[in-house]
């Protein structure tokens, strides 16, 4: 570790304490992020953990859509994140305006039905929304929607076919998609798991269908790092996920070993959102308190959707 690297290591720790602050970290973040976090987690957690944040900021690393359940979650805190621009492609496929005309568009028809919203969305999208699920409670939401509604499930396409595949429940299918799950290669995969044929595949459920179909396992981030967990014997597992989570799964999870599965136009799996936050815009942020996720008169509703959704 470079001298500078410890430097900017003491500076943050120090802010964070000037400003009574708590470092929330996705998985998707660098292990250096994650190392520093107070809390790590998944969708689901990271919401849950925002809710008994007793200091008086939240530093959120992270994309601007969990951030901004943070402060809809927990609104007397001030909510920071290093860089405001860190979006989410399957957000930006879904704006809230299209999602309202589909919707009038559906009733106009006649149709009878619930919209059930990935959380990766704005707050605009989820105050239009019935409910909100993660990966992590997905399946559990879709089940408690009564029979007599279709679903609408926007936007990830991936994981709408997936959770209708486990539940048996036919849903309308948003087009949206993660350009980061998207774009992993079944050719390189199916390459990878003649070469190792030992290997078990664990695969997120915004992959498209043609990996799932090769996976052992799919389920969410903090359902990965409790499978491997459950496997005693040191195996090799091959990983449809963004990069970052094989440093949280080497890092729990230790006697094991975890090889990326390569995508089509590259071999990293980085998600560009995420890479946004680096350590020196974590200590800006701590420094100058900003920026900040501020109130928007959408979070009233969007507040009850999640409350119901992810607390209840
Ligand atoms: P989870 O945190 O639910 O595993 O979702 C992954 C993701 O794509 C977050 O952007
Ligand atoms: Fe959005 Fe995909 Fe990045 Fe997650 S990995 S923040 S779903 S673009």
């Amino acid at each position: 570790m470079t001298a500078v690297h410890t430097d900017i290591l003491e500076e943050i720790r120090a802010l964070k304490v000037r400003e009574n602050a708590t470092i929330l970290a996705h998985y998707y973040q660098d292990g250096e992020i994650q190392e520093l976090a107070d809390i790590t987690g998944d969708s689901l957690q990271l919401s849950r953990a925002a809710t008994k944040v007793d200091r008086s900021t939240i530093v959120f690393c992270g994309v601007h859509f969990m951030a901004e359940t943070a402060k809809i979650l927990n609104p007397t805190r001030r909510v920071l994140m290093p860089d405001l621009a860190a979006g989410c492609s399957l957000a930006d496929s879904c704006p809230a305006d299209k999602l309202a005309r589909y919707q009038e568009m559906l009733r106009i028809n006649g149709r009878h039905f619930q919209t059930v919203t990935y959380i990766n969305s704005t707050a605009a999208v989820k105050a239009l929304s019935d409910w909100v699920v993660t990966s992590g409670n997905a399946q559990e939401i879709v089940r408690r929607v009564p029979e007599e509604y279709e679903i609408l499930f926007v936007p990830d396409r991936h994981l709408g076919q997936y959770i209708q595949e486990v539940t048996g429940r036919k849903m309308i299918l948003w087009n949206g998609s993660c350009m980061v799950h998207e774009i992993f290669s079944v050719g390189d995969l199916l390459a990878l798991k003649k070469k190792m044929p030992h290997a078990l595949t664990i695969a997120h459920p915004e992959c498209p269908a043609n990996i799932r179909e090769h996976s052992d396992f799919i389920g969410g981030t903090e359902a990965m790092v409790r499978y491997v967990a459950r496997i005693e014997a040191p195996t090799d597992f091959l990983v449809a996920t963004e990069a970052n989570m094989l440093w949280q799964l080497q890092t729990k999870v230790p006697r094991h070993r975890y090889l990326p599965v390569p995508g089509i136009t590259c071999a990293c799996n980085k998600c560009p959102h995420m890479a946004r936050n680096t350590l020196e815009k974590l200590r800006d942020c701590l420094a100058h308190g900003a920026p900040e996720i501020t109130w928007q008169p959408e979070f009233d509703r969007a507040r009850e959707v999640l409350q119901r959704s992810l607390l209840q």
